[in-house]
């Protein structure tokens, strides 16, 4: 369930950094971290009083995140258990969820139930990233994806980025319909 060839590159962690605010003490919760090359990206635009949480399925992957990125809170979880998982931690509501899970590998009712979970644990004005691999859009799955974007958000807006291997297709969405 990686769903990656490669680390994503320096300039999609730039782009996937501008959703979260850089004053206050915002909360952000990355979904599926890998290895923390965005979480870089984030880690560098948020303010000292953030919250920086990221949840991870991978043994391994959390392991390395533990060691190389002591900065962020590792949840070594599930996505789908978004919303208890930051009970757990104290936090009601959250500013910013960025995900990297391979959405396009995942079924009707797991995109479903993940999009669902960050859908409630956003804030109103909250932002839900996720990205894909643009040669992969055309699958059903990454169609079924973006409908299921369009159902639960308001706003739903795309952006490329070329400078990655493969290009990553963005989505920026906002005003959780829930
Ligand atoms: C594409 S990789 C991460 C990409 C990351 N930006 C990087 O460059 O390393 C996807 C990650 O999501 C994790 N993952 C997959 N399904 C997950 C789930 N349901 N909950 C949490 N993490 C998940 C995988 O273990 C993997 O580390």
């Amino acid at each position: 369930m990686v769903g990656a060839a490669t680390p994503t590159s320096a300039a999609v962690a730039a782009t996937v950094a501008q959703v979260v605010p850089s004053t206050g003490s915002p909360v952000v919760v990355e979904l599926g971290p890998g290895t923390g090359s965005l979480s870089d990206g984030i880690h560098a635009r948020l303010p000292a009083d953030a919250r920086h949480l990221g949840i991870e399925l991978g043994a391994d992957m959390v392991a390395h995140l533990r060691e190389h990125r002591p900065w962020l809170e590792v949840v070594h979880g599930d996505a789908g258990d978004l919303v208890s998982v930051l009970a757990e931690h104290r936090i009601d509501k959250v500013d910013a969820v960025i995900s990297s899970i391979p959405w396009s590998l995942l079924d009707d009712d797991a995109q479903g139930h993940i999009l669902d979970q960050a859908a409630k644990a956003l804030t109103p004005n909250g932002a839900f990233t996720a990205l894909t691999y643009l040669p992969a859009e055309r699958t059903r799955n990454a169609r079924r994806f973006r409908e299921r974007l369009h159902e639960t958000f308001d706003e739903v807006l795309t952006h490329t980025t070329w400078r990655n291997f493969p290009p990553i297709l963005h989505y920026f969405c906002r005003r959780p319909l829930v």
